[in-house]
């Protein structure tokens, strides 16, 4: 990493204090591309959030057109973003509650360039048009089989260090990321049994419905799995470690993580309602939505009442704000999705822009707060410093993106329900009340305010990621800085 003088802990120097000694190079090379992948994933989600009001922001040119540029979008912020943040955190904290190195350190680097060769790749791909059109599924097969090998590396790494661990527990965290890495491996090879035609075209080995409902498996649990249980891997080591508290109820974060894991798997139908699908697969999609309500409030709870007793932390401290705000906002997402799913309100709500909002209240609130959480947390401890660069960077950054988020959901919930209400009304004669023009022109002043929310949750990005340069830069170039820097050990 950098400059060769500079040695971090873990970095192959023998620690004086006889204490274990962490493998902490892939981990700050994922938690810099999180930053890198941050910036690049949002700036192309202001970009098409632009293009819905100025169409002509595609320029002509058919790899910077809407349907070219969105899953690009999708890809980065979800698999390069969320990803690069997933290995970052999963690596720490398996090493730290195992109390042990990382199991086959080369292995742990080959995951790190083989995931950045996959995003490499698919910001290629994507833009040249090159899809397996499935929903954050699009990447064509030979990518697809790169990502097989890198996961199942992860899964190697992870486990190998759960299994040489010094501690006979298993800490809770390491439960989450497990079940996370398994999944995922699992749902990425069934949604990719495909028949290659080229080496940039197959077709998937289903048909019909039964293609759907595999895609919407799929689909679903990597909601569930990729963006919900690996960051709840993530809340269950952060919170507690920056609120310097115990978690609040460890018995309730193993009921949480079995009743988690059982629940999500049957809710992919919730996706396909009024579709080819049986109806008896909706309704069981549907029921399974509306209980996975408690879980999902149950580990939100935990994670918030961590803090009893600390909750003056939070007017100080913006890295908690953030950490303890994504709580909020997962439980928001998670009341609002079983809500959705029921069959009468996903009439309503479905191919609108509420489902967008419900995204990102996800997306933006709980997934990319906590990784912000996380990443301000470790970047001291991995350059052996005593704190961020600047905390009132941080801060700023906190209620810039707050502000930012806000603006986005509200805008399209607003802008969602209008249009649900407008598709659906009727003359007396039958004839509809709105053409689609109409209900599109009445949209227009929601996405004004979605793309000022969205460029002030940029904003803030740019924000972090000047502030992780400043914190990472070798120390004798920081003379202005009034930070102690320690030796960390
Ligand atoms: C600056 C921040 C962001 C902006 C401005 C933005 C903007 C957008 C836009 C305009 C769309 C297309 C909506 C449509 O087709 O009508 C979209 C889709 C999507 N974005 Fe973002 N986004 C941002 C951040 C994120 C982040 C951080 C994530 C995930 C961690 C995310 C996940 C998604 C997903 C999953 C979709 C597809 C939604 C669906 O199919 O319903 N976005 N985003
Ligand atoms: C109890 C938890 C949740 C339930 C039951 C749920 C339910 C739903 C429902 C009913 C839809 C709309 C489907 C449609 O009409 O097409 C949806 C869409 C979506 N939700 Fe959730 N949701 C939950 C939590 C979350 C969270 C925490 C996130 C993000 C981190 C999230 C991300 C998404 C995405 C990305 C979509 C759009 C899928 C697409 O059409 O491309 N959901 N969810």
């Amino acid at each position: 990493m950098g400059s060769a003088t500079i040695l971090y802990p873990g970095d192959g120097a023998p620690l004086m204090d006889g204490t274990t000694q962490y493998n902490e190079k892939v981990v700050r090379q994922f938690a810099l591309a999180t930053v890198v992948w941050g910036v690049v994933g949002m700036a192309v989600g202001v970009l098409i959030a632009a293009q819905l009001i100025w169409p002509a922001l595609n320029f002509d040119v058919p790899w910077l057109s809407y349907g070219r540029l969105r899953p690009l979008h999708t890809n980065a912020v979800i698999f390069a973003f969320g990803g690069s943040a997933l290995f970052a955190t999963a690596y720490w904290v398996v090493q730290r509650t195992c109390q042990t190195p990382l199991f086959a350190p080369k292995l742990a680097s080959f995951t790190f360039w083989g995931w950045q060769t996959v995003i490499v790749l698919a910001a290629v791909t994507l833009p040249l048009g090159i899809t397996q059109s499935k929903e954050y599924a699009e990447l064509e097969w030979p990518i697809a089989l790169l990502i097989a090998v890198v996961w199942i590396s992860y899964a190697i790494v992870f486990f190998g260090t759960i299994v040489k661990r010094k501690v006979k527990h298993i800490y809770v965290a390491n439960w989450f990321y497990g079940a996370f890495i398994i999944t995922v491996a699992v749902l990425h090879v069934v949604n990719n049994l495909v028949i290659p035609v080229s080496l940039t075209k197959s077709y998937p080995i289903y048909a019909g419905a039964v293609d759907a409902m595999v895609q919407w498996w799929y689909g679903h649990n990597a909601v569930g799995f990729f963006l919900t249980a690996g960051f709840l891997g993530m809340m269950y080591y952060f919170v507690p470690k920056q609120a310097n508290r115990p978690i609040y109820s460890y018995r309730l974060s193993i009921v949480h993580f079995w009743a988690l894991i059982s629940i999500y798997m049957w809710a992919g139908p919730h996706h396909l309602h009024y579709t080819a699908l049986p109806e008896w697969a909706q309704s069981l999609g549907m029921v399974f939505s509306l209980i996975l309500l408690a879980p999902s409030w149950g580990g939100m709870i935990n994670g918030i009442m961590t803090l009893s007793g600390a909750w003056h932390k939070l007017r100080t401290d913006p890295i908690l704000k953030f950490l303890i705000v994504s709580l909020s906002f997962y439980g928001m997402a998670t009341f609002e999705g079983p809500m959705m799913s029921i069959k009468t309100v996903n009439a309503l709500s479905h191919y609108t822009d509420w489902t967008v909002g419900h995204v990102h209240a996800g997306a933006l609130g709980w997934v990319a707060f906590i990784t912000f959480g996380a990443i301000y947390h470790l970047i001291p401890k991995l350059y052996g410093r005593e704190q961020m660069y600047s905390v009132k960077a941080i801060e700023l950054h906190f209620w810039v993106s707050t502000i930012g988020v806000v603006l986005y959901i509200a805008a399209m919930w607003i802008a969602g329900v209008m249009q649900g209400l407008m598709w659906r009304a009727v003359n007396e004669d039958g004839t509809l009340t709105y053409t689609f023009i109409e209900s599109l022109v009445a949209t227009y002043p929601y996405y004004m305010v979605r793309l000022l929310g969205g460029v002030l949750f940029l904003g803030g990005m740019l924000l972090m990621a000047w502030n992780v340069w400043m914190t990472t830069r070798p120390v004798a170039t920081r003379a202005e800085s009034t930070t102690a820097v320690p030796q960390e050990g």
